[in-house]
C-alpha cells in the first residue's frame, strides 16, 4: 500500500472496520478493548448517536463560518464550558482544531501578555527535559520527547528545560522524601541562571502524559512551584491536551494539586474523539491585557467549527449527565489497585502509576536497579503487539531515551470485564517478553 497512507510505511498496517462502545473492531474479524482510547482521546467510547446528531443538526444549521463570527453551536460550548468545566479563573476561551496548535496559541498569549504589560524582554519559555507539546515545528521544539525530533534537531529551536518531576528515578533515589524539595530547586535554579525578568512562561503537563507514562509528581511540588513562578511573574501554561476533561477522575488533572494555570490547555478529550477541536482557557485579565494592547493570537481556519463545537457540548453533557469523570476516577483506581496487586512484584516491572484512566506502566530489564532495555529491543513495541494479539491496545508511550512505558488511556465507561481483560493481555505479553 505504500504511497496510499500512511506516507512512510508502517510495519503493521490495522485495518478497522468499525468501533462501538470500548470495543474496536477490525477487518480482519478481531475483536480488540481500545484500553489505549485512540490516543487518550476516546473518553466516552465508541459511537454515540446523540454526539452524531448533535454534527449532523450542527452541519444543517450553519456549515462554515469565519471563527471570529460567533454561532449558536459556540456559544453553546462556550456556557457549557462555564458554566460546568472550567475553573472560576479560567473564562476566556480560544478555539483551535487541535492540542499543537492550542499549545501554539498559548504559547503566543504568553508573549503578547508579557508585552502587554510592559514587560517585552521576557521572551524565554521554559519547558522540561520530559515531555510532548505537539508535533509542529515550533512544539516539538520545546518538546522534551528525543524520538519525535529524530532527523528534526538541525532546525529545531532549544529552549531552556527543567527536570520533570519523576519520583521513581529522581537522582536522590527513587521515591526520596526530598524528591519534592529537589525538583522545586531545580526549577528555581534554573529560573536563577536564565534571569526571572527574561522568562515569560512555563509549559508543564500536570501528570507527564505518554512521554513518561503518566508520572505524578510529589505531593506538594505543584503548588510550591506555582508559588515560585508567582513570585517571579512567570506564567503557568499547564498542557492538559491528555488529562483534560475528566481523564484523570477531576475535570482538569490540575485540580488534583491545587494549583491554578494562568493558561490551561486541553483537547483530546474536549470532544472525545468525535470532532478536531481543542482549546486555551486563560484569566480574564490576560485575555484583555492582550486585547488592550490591540493584539491578537489570531484563529485557526477550522478553530470554532460549529460541527466541532456541536460535537463537543454533546460530548460534554454525556460526560456529566453519565457520571463518568467520576467513574474514571474509580474504575481508574480500581484497575490500577488490581494491575498492581498483579505484577507490582513482576521482575520486569518497575512501576505501575497515574491517576485516574491515565495509567502508566514502566517495563525495565531488572527491577532492583531500574535498568532498561535497549532501544533496539523495542520492548514497548513488543508488549503492543503481544496485547494485540491477546485483544487488547495500550498506547505506546516513551521517549527513546526514557522508554518503555506502556500506557491505558481507556474510555471511561469501562467495567470488570474489561479490566479482568487488561489483565489478562498484560500477563500474556510480560509472559512472551519473557519468553523472547
Ligand atoms: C500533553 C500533550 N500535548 C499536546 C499534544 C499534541 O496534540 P495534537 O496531537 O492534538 O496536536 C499531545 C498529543 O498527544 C499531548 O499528549
Amino acid at each position: 500500500m505504500t504511497g496510499i497512507w500512511p506516507f512512510v510505511p508502517s510495519a503493521s498496517p490495522i485495518s478497522l472496520s468499525h468501533a462501538q462502545g470500548a470495543y474496536l473492531y477490525l477487518q480482519n474479524g478481531d475483536k480488540i478493548l481500545d484500553a489505549a482510547g485512540g490516543a487518550v482521546v476516546a473518553n466516552i467510547g465508541h459511537g454515540r448517536r446523540e454526539v452524531a446528531d448533535a454534527i449532523h443538526a450542527a452541519t444543517l444549521n450553519a456549515t462554515y463560518v469565519v471563527p471570529p463570527w460567533l454561532t449558536p453551536e459556540r456559544e453553546a460550548l462556550v456556557h457549557e464550558l462555564r458554566d460546568h468545566w472550567l475553573p472560576d479563573h479560567l473564562p476566556s476561551v480560544h478555539l483551535c482544531s487541535g492540542g499543537s496548535e492550542a499549545n501554539e496559541s498559548a504559547i503566543k498569549m504568553a508573549i503578547q501578555y508579557q508585552l502587554a504589560i510592559g514587560q517585552s524582554q521576557r521572551k524565554l519559555i521554559l519547558a522540561r527535559n520530559l515531555s510532548y507539546h505537539g508535533t509542529t515545528i515550533s512544539m516539538a521544539g520545546l518538546s522534551g520527547h528525543a524520538s519525535r525530533k529524530r532527523g528534526l534537531e538541525s532546525i529545531l529551536e532549544d529552549h531552556p528545560q527543567i527536570q520533570t518531576p519523576y519520583p521513581l528515578r529522581c537522582p536522590l533515589g527513587p521515591h526520596h522524601p526530598d524528591a519534592c524539595e529537589y525538583y522545586l530547586q531545580d526549577l528555581e535554579t534554573t529560573i536563577q541562571e536564565l534571569g526571572p525578568e527574561n522568562i515569560a512562561a512555563l509549559i508543564a503537563e500536570p501528570i507527564n502524559g505518554s512521554s513518561g507514562g503518566a508520572i505524578t509528581p510529589p505531593e506538594g511540588y505543584w503548588s510550591a512551584a506555582q508559588k515560585i513562578l508567582n513570585r517571579h511573574g512567570i506564567l503557568l501554561i499547564m498542557d492538559e491536551v491528555m488529562t483534560g476533561f475528566g481523564r484523570t477522575g477531576t475535570a482538569f488533572g490540575s485540580q488534583l494539586y491545587g494549583v491554578e494555570p494562568d493558561l490551561l490547555v486541553a483537547g483530546k478529550g474536549l470532544a472525545g474523539g468525535y470532532a478536531a477541536i481543542a482549546g486555551v482557557f486563560g484569566r480574564a485579565h490576560i485575555a484583555e491585557a492582550i486585547g488592550d494592547a490591540g493584539l491578537n493570537p489570531m484563529f485557526h481556519t477550522f478553530g470554532a467549527l460549529p460541527q466541532s463545537c456541536a460535537a463537543s457540548t454533546a460530548v460534554l453533557k454525556i460526560l456529566r449527565s453519565e457520571h463518568l469523570v467520576e467513574r474514571a476516577g474509580n474504575v481508574g483506581k480500581i484497575a490500577l489497585e488490581r494491575l498492581q496487586n498483579a505484577f507490582g512484584q513482576h521482575p520486569n516491572i518497575a512501576e505501575i502509576r497515574g491517576a485516574g484512566m491515565l495509567i502508566g506502566i514502566e517495563i525495565v530489564r531488572n527491577r532492583d536497579t531500574l535498568e532498561r532495555f535497549d532501544e533496539a529491543a523495542r520492548v514497548t513495541d513488543r508488549i503492543i503487539q503481544s496485547a494485540m494479539n491477546a485483544g487488547v491496545f495500550f498506547y505506546p508511550g516513551g521517549t527513546g531515551e526514557y522508554r518503555d512505558v506502556v500506557c491505558i488511556g481507556a474510555p471511561f465507561i469501562i467495567d470488570e470485564p474489561e479490566i479482568a481483560l487488561i489483565e489478562h493481555a498484560l500477563r500474556i505479553a510480560l509472559n512472551d517478553l519473557d519468553q523472547s
